[in-house]
């Protein structure tokens, strides 16, 4: 409450402050009578020549009011005053007709205060599944439809601009905030945050691709990035590259930490070599939450044009190196205009009237369809899924009353309400184990009851709970494998806290944990009943030494507010999986090639290079436990005539084709992928690169349907950082068709004559310090 009441007071002070400077510039220019206008594209020109200098300063510097606490290095986003408890606002320049523009988050829909004070009305949103989650689905269409559902209440709610989609390349199993992006794979990353930032803004809403780059430590905002330009171009900027390419997005946000020694936001090389000349961007850029810790001089030359959530410490410094003669007032025009021409095109701008009335029913089904279509089918012996209706079930573990529905600190979104496990089965028919169930409410109430078990922190700035032990159900299992039809478990990840990774903790069960499982799998077998797991993780976790035990594993990620509804369609089979990993399941943590290393501090190199993911597990040879690209269906393809046009001869583009045949007995979609293996040549390759991917319309049974991938020069293009160039070097190309990335259904070939030169680009983004880069030449033998 203090902490609030001192925000409050602050906040005042420093609103009278901005508005007395805005007032002491009006009067400075006060002898003119009709101020230019702000009125379209082409009035831009005539309101900056208009501008006073402490004016462009303030619209380059967000407009919070809120005070940076004594032991915060950063605030997650809750600054705006026009749309409470959205991250941030622009400063409005009002003699001039140019409005303050609102900022909200996130990835999962609409991050806003739910309720105001003295206001009777609720501002609640729909929370969707985590973009993990949307991304199992490997369905442009529906994320496209998640992206119009997330727009339409941000533009009813008076947003003007979304701080999403997160993109970053998943390539650090343990990242804190690998659920907020889309997958380890930058061809995936690049075709879904395309598809969401379409669906956002044909509605009229921005989109802000974030964090922009290399930004794979939770922990330390501020580490520095060592990465090849090699693996900065292919892997981490390259879905950054497709969705400037192909959606022009409003905006993007350059991230907190340094990229081989510069800190993002300060990196012209970043900003303006790579973004807005190789590729370009036509948008602003927005520094992340960082409250001013940089060189604002240097951001400003960078072309980054909005520090968020912004100090007038920041106002003052841009005007006084502009007088000072240390920043080009030519620069601080530039930055200006870029801001200004998406201005004009917001719902503020263009007087929307908003109703604070979205559709959250109808948003609610678009919801529940995405994260039924993004769940995983993981194992399913013996058929045991889909369930009849109508079975009892025996529900174990603490999650069936704590829930993990999605996200925290930026990701978190308020929605109307969420459906638990428990309520999604009995609204399908399911009968539950109502003892057992009531054991595991009182359980639950019981230890957060105390001390120990009790919520760490409110809101969005900690909402973190200490993981409960299991509980112990050696007794109750015999019990329910004697009196239900099933046994559902559900497991979730350790409760992280906003401002750090995953732990061990969360990727190995915890020893409560596996108990619940030895005693219910027990039971059950005894009993002739089959076991079902329910993940309902925030990433991949272990599993390995406990999943011969169950009979089937349902991933269900975290997946919004619709949680048990979406569950329960997909255990009675009313929606047929066709969900597929994203991001490998790794047998052990320690397998992976950085183990020893993350999250690391000061300086983290990326020595792993392009081989990341699964790129790593290929060509490395390294057992996954369940494979990127892997997932089942309730029923099965066959592929055929897989095949390339042009007698495999590449000219500038090559055809892929293939044939899909539904040869099981229910209706069902299947994702299929083409991945590349180029050959060795002066670059090293993977042994597999994702190039296109295509879901099937739902096909009955016995039903085909032929597909089609094409496949350009730059897809297929390596990046020659001696030429600083996009490269298509010559020899035979492996075209593999599959269901997964080691679940290969027939591979064919094309072959490119001489090496060809694709795209030249900025030689930028170099390392400071030479580092050891794995690579598979130096493992041969
Ligand atoms: C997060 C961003 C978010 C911003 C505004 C930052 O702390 O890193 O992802 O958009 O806050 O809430």
């Amino acid at each position: 409450m203090k902490k609030k009441l001192d925000k409050a007071i602050i906040s005042m002070i420093c609103s009278t402050l901005i508005m007395s400077s805005v007032y002491l510039n009006m009067s400075a220019v006060s002898g003119q009578e009709n101020f230019p206008q702000l009125t379209d594209k082409e009035s831009i020109n005539g309101v900056i020549a208009a501008m006073t200098l402490e004016e462009k300063a303030a619209l380059l510097v967000g407009g919070n009011t809120q005070e940076l606490e004594d032991d915060e290095d950063e605030i997650i986003g809750d600054q705006a005053e026009r749309v409470p408890g959205a991250a941030g606002e622009t400063q409005a320049i009002e003699r001039l007709g140019i409005p303050s523009i609102v900022l909200a988050d996130g990835p999962m829909g609409v991050r806003i205060d739910p309720t105001r004070e003295d206001d009777a009305n609720t501002y609640y949103a729909t929370k969707f599944p985590a973009p993990n989650a949307l991304a199992s689905t490997w369905d442009p269409e529906l994320v496209y439809e998640v992206g119009k559902a997330v727009a339409h209440e941000a533009k009813e709610y008076g947003i003007d601009l979304l701080l999403a989609p997160g993109m970053n390349i998943q390539s650090y199993l343990l990242n804190g905030r690998n659920y907020e992006y889309f997958s380890e794979d930058p061809y995936v990353t690049g075709m879904l945050a395309t598809a969401f930032v379409n669906g956002v803004q044909n509605q009229g809403i921005g989109t802000t691709l974030k964090h922009f780059a290399a930004y794979n430590q939770r922990a330390d905002n501020t580490i520095n990035a060592i990465v090849s330009q090699r693996a900065l171009r292919e892997i981490y900027l390259k879905g950054f590259e497709m969705a400037v390419k192909s959606a022009d997005p409003w905006a993007v946000m350059a991230s907190y930490n340094k990229i081989n020694g510069t800190w993002a936001t300060e990196s012209e090389e970043l900003l303006t070599s790579v973004l807005r000349q190789d590729w370009p961007f036509n948008g602003f850029v927005m520094t992340d939450w960082e409250f001013g810790q940089r060189d604002t001089s240097q951001q400003m030359n960078a072309g980054l044009n909005l520090l968020m959530p912004g100090r007038e410490e920041q106002v003052e410094s841009i005007v006084n190196a502009v007088q000072e003669g240390t920043l080009d007032e030519r620069i601080v025009d530039r930055n200006v205009r870029d801001i200004l021409e998406i201005i004009v095109e917001t719902p503020t701008f263009l007087e929307y009237d908003h109703s604070d009335v979205p559709h959250l029913a109808a948003n609610a089904d678009v919801s529940r369809h995405a994260a039924a279509d993004g769940m995983v089918l993981l194992k399913n012996d013996e058929r045991t899924l889909p369930l009849k209706s109508g079975l009892t079930v025996s529900l174990f573990g603490t999650p069936q009353v704590e829930p993990m529905t999605g996200g925290r600190g930026s990701a978190l979104v308020y929605p109307p309400y969420e459906v638990s496990i428990p309520e999604g089965l009995e609204n399908k028919g399911f009968t539950l184990d109502q003892d057992l169930y009531d054991k595991y409410q009182t359980y639950v109430a019981e230890l957060r009851a105390t001390e120990e078990f009790g919520q760490i922190g409110e809101g969005i700035f900690d909402t973190t709970f200490p993981t409960l032990p299991e509980m112990d159900v050696a007794e109750e299992a015999i019990k329910a494998a004697n009196e239900s039809d099933v046994g559902i478990i559900i497991l979730t990840s350790e409760f992280g806290s906003y401002g750090a990774d995953r732990s061990l903790d969360d990727f190995y069960l915890s020893e409560s944990k596996q108990k619940m499982i030895d005693d219910v799998s027990t039971a059950f077998e005894e009993a002739g009943k089959p076991v079902v797991v329910i993940l309902n993780v925030e990433g991949p976790i272990e599993v390995v030494s406990w999943r011969d035990k169950v009979d089937a594993i349902l991933l269900s990620w975290q997946p919004g507010q619709e949680l048990g509804n979406a569950v329960s369609d997909v255990l009675v089979g009313e929606v047929n999986l066709a969900g597929k990993l994203p991001q490998t399941f790794p047998i052990d943590y320690h397998d992976l090639p950085y183990s020893d290393r993350y999250p690391g501090t000061d300086d983290f190199v990326y020595e792993e290079d392009i081989y990341v993911g699964y790129r790593y597990h290929t060509t490395f040879d390294l057992e996954t436990a369940y494979e990127f690209g892997y997932g089942l269906s309730y029923t099965d393809f066959d592929y055929s005539n897989i095949r390339v046009n042009r007698n495999g001869k590449f000219k500038d583009k090559i055809t892929v084709f293939a044939t899909v045949e539904n040869v099981g007995e229910v209706p069902g979609r299947e994702v299929v992928q083409v991945y590349v293996k180029a050959p060795d040549g002066k670059l090293e390759k993977p042994e597999l690169e994702l190039k296109a991917f295509n879901k099937t319309k739902e096909l009955q049974p016995g039903k085909k349907e032929n597909l089609k991938f094409e496949l350009d020069a730059k897809n297929l293009a390596s990046f020659d950082e001696n030429l600083s160039a996009w490269v298509l070097e010559k020899g035979t190309y492996e075209v593999k068709v599959g269901a997964s990335s080691e679940d290969i259904k027939g591979t064919t070939t094309f072959s490119v004559k001489k090496d060809m030169m694709i795209e030249k680009v900025n030689d930028v983004l170099a390392p400071e310090v030479d580092f050891k880069r794995l690579s598979k030449r130096d493992n041969k033998g």
